[in-house]
């Protein structure tokens, strides 16, 4: 058996569609097991960046099926867009990618509630994508939702669809005094967006079980961080989905006793995009030479992250959620230009130090940072590609990460290119 999961050991946008694009090329399959288009994996396509937000990003790679698991919800109209500019670009999108049929659809009233939502929210608003994913979700619990497989039978989902979007107009309009949709103009684009994708529909639990257990390499591609899984992260803000490891086996219909190893992927320091305690942020001065340097702005919303040291502290909790076997460091160059390198060590709170990361949001936005320092090396690391190419500060830095968490480093990124990647063991 042969399977890798990839998941963000941080707060999302470490880079995970870059090492999943150039894993792919000894992959068989790449899945995505959770999320939408709330994310933007940019994967360097031939010298350009391509940002993918619910294609698996190994669908530049020739020869490896992508899959998008029943625990992705998929806004319909969304993915059309993204297939039509990812096919102009020279990437085929046809029978090497497959849409299980119990992926729920982000509809458009979804995004409507969460953009009144957040209104409402006011100073306390969660900072969300906008793409209607916390709504949808909450839809399939509470068995609202419309699994995309419905799209084969237009006469059935159109009529659930008409009762559940006169119900959802009656929330916009009563609740939060907003506009309501046109529900014929949602059914037409429906139907568009359903002869497009129906015939990627597939049962696919089974067949990537099968691929697993045959031997096949399968890539488990996550999105988001852990520190955002809905159940783990830093709650109420977070994103609704599973996004530690333990999210592959609801999202994939593949057993945790066939999942193998797990790669956390962080960066060498930390952003966050949105709201939420963020213990070694950094407002002004470093953190927007890291902003700059690390291009630091959203794939989705072009928001600027917030940008920080490196928290081993949330790191090793991250670890420990997703069961991580290795790391991969990302983006390592954007540190090139510091004199000294701080990674916090261990948190203060209320006067106490501990190692503990907390698991409530109100207490951990109490947490101050104590800081170890190492020296930087203030050198340009972008063409490193073998270990001995890198400065001994920067190698003391990774060995330094590897220490404080116990986890070995796989792998470092040292540019947005492909090719920019200082590989320390074989991956997969
Ligand atoms: P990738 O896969 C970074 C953040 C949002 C917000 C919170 C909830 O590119 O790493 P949501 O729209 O999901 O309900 O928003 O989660 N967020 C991300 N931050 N990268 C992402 O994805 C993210 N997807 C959601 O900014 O704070
Ligand atoms: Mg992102």
């Amino acid at each position: 058996m042969s399977s890798i999961v990839i998941v963000g050991a941080q707060w999302g946008d470490e880079g995970k569609g870059k090492i999943t694009n150039g894993l792919a090329s000894n992959a068989n399959m790449v899945v995505r097991f959770q999320g939408g288009s709330n994310a933007g994996h940019t994967v360097d396509v031939n010298g350009e960046p391509v940002v993918f937000h619910l294609l698996p990003s190994g669908i530049s790679v020739q020869g490896v099926l992508c899959v998008i698991g029943p625990g992705v919800v998929v806004d319909p109209l969304g993915l059309v867009e993204e297939i039509d500019g990812v096919r102009s670009r020279g990437i085929e999108v046809g029978e090497n990618f497959l849409i299980d049929v119990g992926a729920h659809m982000v509809m458009p009233y979804h995004r409507a509630v969460e953009a009144a939502e957040e209104e409402s929210r006011g100073g306390s608003a969660i900072g969300t994508t906008r793409k209607g994913i916390g709504p949808a979700y909450s839809d399939r619990y509470s068995r609202e939702g419309l699994p995309i497989g419905m799209l084969a039978s237009f006469g059935e989902f159109e009529e659930r669809l008409r009762a559940i979007a006169a119900r959802k107009n009656e929330i916009l309009t009563r609740l939060h005094g907003a506009e309501p949709l046109d529900i014929d103009a949602i059914v037409d684009d429906m139907r568009r967006a359903a002869d497009r994708l129906v015939p990627h529909l597939a049962d696919t639990p089974d067949l990537v079980r099968e691929a697993v257990a045959s031997g096949s390499n399968v890539i488990f591609e996550g999105a988001q961080g852990t520190l955002l899984d809905i159940s783990f992260g830093t709650y109420p803000y977070v994103t609704s989905s599973h996004t530690s490891a333990a999210g592959v086996a609801p999202g994939t219909g593949v057993p945790p006793s066939m999942v193998g190893e797990v790669l956390g992927v962080a960066k060498a320091y930390i952003t966050r995009v949105g709201a939420g305690p963020f213990p070694t942020e950094l407002p002004d001065g470093e953190g927007e030479t890291i902003r700059d340097r690390g291009q630091e702005y959203g794939a989705t919303t072009g928001r600027p992250r917030r940008c920080g040291w490196l928290d081993i502290v949330a790191l090793r909790y991250a670890i420990g959620v997703s069961g991580m076997d290795r790391l991969i460091i990302t983006k390592l160059d954007v540190l090139d230009a510091f004199e000294t390198i701080p990674i916090c060590v261990r948190y203060r709170i209320d006067g106490v130090e501990t190692d503990r990361f907390p698991r409530s949001a109100v207490e951990l936005s109490r947490a101050e940072p104590v800081y170890e320092e190492m020296p930087g090396w203030q050198a340009d690391t972008t063409a490193a590609r073998r270990h001995d190419d890198l400065p001994p500060e920067a190698m003391a830095y990774l060995r330094r990460i590897e220490e404080l968490t116990g986890v070995p480093v796989a792998a470092a990124s040292v540019g947005a290119a492909a090719h920019a990647v200082v590989q320390f063991a074989e991956i997969l």
